[in-house]
C-alpha cells in the first residue's frame, strides 16, 4: 500500500487540516515536512475546534505517532504551549511525538525581523504571517542556524546566537527598528532558548531513521504539507511565497527519506480560491460575491485572523500545481460553501495582452496582469447532508466531475461540512 503525501494545491488554507485527520486515523505516523507556525489547522472533532499551529493533526489519534521532520522551522515557545494545550485537552504526545534534531529553531530575533521588514516594506510587504518563518530559513541556508541538535550544548548555542546578533543589529537599524539587542537580551534569550531545549528534550529524536524502521516494518506513513504549491518558494508566485518548498518532492528531502518512500502525492483545493497576505491571484472577486465567500466559507486566518481574498476556481493554476506538485488525487473540500449560488464560474485560460494561455506564465510577474478568462455551470442547492456521490444534485454533480476531467485526476474525496465525517470518499488514496 502506499505511502501518501499532502499538499495544498492552491494558496493554502485549503483544508488539509481535516484532511490529515481523516487520513490519519488511516497511518501508523503523520509527518509534517516544510513550513513552521505559519501553519494554522482547525480542526472540529465533536464539536469542539482544535488549532494546531506545528505538532502534526494526527495527534488526535491515539494511535498514531506524529513527526516533525527536518525541513520544518520550530519555534520552540509556540510547540511548548502546543503540547501544554493538547495535555490539557487529554492528548497526552509523550512517546507519540518526535521532532527532528535536524530542524531549525525560529529564534526570537527571526521573528522580530520578520515584524520590521514587513513594515520597513509598506505598501510592498508580502503580508507574512509575522512568524518569522522567512529570516529562519534564510539563516538555514546561509549556514548559521541552530538547530535542534545545537540545544543539548548550551555553550554552542549562545555562541551561534552571538554570532547571530551581532550582525542582526545591523540589519534590525536597517529596518528601521530602533532597539537593537542589547548584552542583557541576548543572556535572556540564550537561557529561554537553553529552557525550552531541556523541557522538550523527551521529543527530540531521528526522525528520518525512526521512518525508515517504521517503513521496513510495513508502517504507512502520511506526509502533511502545509501552505500550498502557488506559495512554494521555487514554483509559487515569487516574490509572494512562503520561505520553502511546499511541493509533494520536498516530503522526502524534508524527513530524511528518499523519494521512493513517498508514494501518492493527493492535493487539496477548495471548490473555490482563496488567499491571504499579497500577491496576485487573478480569479480574485472584489465585489459582494467575494464577501458572500468570505462569511459563507468563514474565510478569515487560523493563524493571523486576517481575511482571506475570494474568488472563483482557477483551472489554469491547478493545472500547474497537478504538475509541479506531482498530484495524481484531488480532495476537494468546501464544496458545501457554493450552495445557493445561481451561477459558479470556473477560470479556463487568462489573456495577457488580448492573447490566451491556458497554461500558467512563465514569469510569476506576469500573473499580475492576466485577464482571467470564464465558464459558467449552474448553481446548487444545499449538499450539505450527501454521503455519497449518488447523493449530489445534478449540478453539483457535474462541477465536480469537470474539475476531475480538466485536472486529468482521480477524485478522492468531497468535503462537504466542516466536522468530522461531513464528507463523501470515492477512493481511499492509501489503497488505490
Ligand atoms: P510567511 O510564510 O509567514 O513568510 O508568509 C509568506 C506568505 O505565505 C504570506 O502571503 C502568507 O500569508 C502566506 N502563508 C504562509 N503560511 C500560510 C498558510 O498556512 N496558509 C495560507 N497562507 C500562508
Amino acid at each position: 500500500m502506499p505511502n501518501v503525501v499532502i499538499v495544498g494545491a492552491q494558496w493554502g488554507d485549503e483544508g488539509k487540516g481535516k484532511v490529515v485527520d481523516r487520513y490519519g486515523a488511516r497511518a501508523s505516523w503523520v509527518v509534517r515536512f516544510q513550513g513552521g507556525n505559519n501553519a494554522g489547522h482547525t480542526l472540529v472533532v465533536d464539536g469542539r475546534e482544535t488549532i494546531l499551529h506545528l505538532v502534526p493533526s494526527g495527534i488526535l489519534h491515539p494511535d498514531t505517532r506524529c513527526a516533525i521532520g527536518n525541513g520544518v522551522v520550530i519555534d520552540l515557545r509556540v510547540l511548548c504551549d502546543e503540547i501544554t494545550a493538547l495535555k490539557a485537552q487529554g492528548v497526552d504526545p509523550t512517546n507519540r511525538l518526535f521532532v527532528s534534531y535536524g530542524a531549525h529553531l525560529i529564534m526570537p530575533y527571526h521573528r522580530r525581523l520578520d515584524l520590521a521588514r514587513e513594515r520597513f516594506r509598506g505598501v510592498d510587504k508580502i503580508g507574512t504571517t509575522g512568524r518569522g518563518i522567512g529570516p529562519a530559513y534564510e539563516d538555514k541556508i546561509a549556514r548559521r542556524g541552530v538547530r535542534i541538535a545545537d540545544l543539548s550544548d548550551p555553550e554552542r548555542v549562545r555562541g551561534l546566537v552571538e554570532q547571530r546578533v551581532a550582525e542582526l543589529n545591523a540589519l534590525l537599524v536597517a529596518n528601521n527598528d530602533t532597539k537593537p539587542y542589547q548584552r542583557a537580551e541576548i543572556d535572556s534569550l540564550v537561557q529561554e532558548t537553553v529552557e525550552l531545549g531541556q523541557e522538550l528534550a523527551p521529543y527530540f529524536a531521528n526522525v528520518g531513521e525512526q521512518l525508515a524502521k517504521a517503513s521496513r516494518d510495513g508502517a504507512q506513513i502520511l506526509f502533511e504539507g502545509a501552505q500550498g504549491v502557488l506559495l512554494d518558494i521555487d514554483h509559487g508566485t515569487y516574490p509572494f511565497v512562503t520561505s520553502s518548498n511546499t511541493v509533494g518532492s520536498n516530503a522526502a528531502t524534508g524527513t530524511g527519506l528518499g523519494p521512493q518512500h513517498l508514494g501518492r502525492v493527493v492535493g487539496i483545493t477548495k471548490a473555490y480560491t482563496t488567499r491571504v497576505g499579497a500577491g496576485p491571484f487573478p480569479t480574485e472577486l472584489h465585489d459582494a460575491l467575494g464577501e458572500q465567500l468570505r462569511e459563507n466559507g468563514r474565510e478569515f486566518g487560523a493563524t493571523t485572523g486576517r481575511p482571506r481574498r475570494c474568488g472563483w476556481l482557477d483551472f489554469v493554476a491547478l493545472r500547474y500545481a497537478v504538475r509541479v506538485a506531482g498530484i495524481e488525487q484531488i480532495v476537494l473540500t468546501k464544496l458545501d460553501v457554493l450552495s445557493g449560488l445561481d451561477q459558479i464560474s470556473i477560470c479556463t485560460g487568462y489573456e495577457i495582452d488580448g492573447e490566451r494561455f491556458t497554461t500558467y506564465p512563465d514569469n510569476a510577474h506576469d500573473v499580475a496582469r492576466v485577464t482571467p478568462v470564464y465558464e459558467m455551470m449552474p448553481g446548487f442547492a444545499d449538499i450539505r447532508q450527501a454521503r455519497n456521490i449518488e447523493d449530489l444534485p445534478k449540478n453539483a454533480r457535474a462541477y465536480v466531475d469537470r474539475i476531475a476531467e480538466e485536472l486529468n485526476v482521480s477524485l478522492a474525496l468531497l468535503s462537504v461540512g466542516p466536522g468530522r465525517g461531513e464528507d463523501i470518499e470515492i477512493v481511499d488514496p492509501f489503497q488505490s
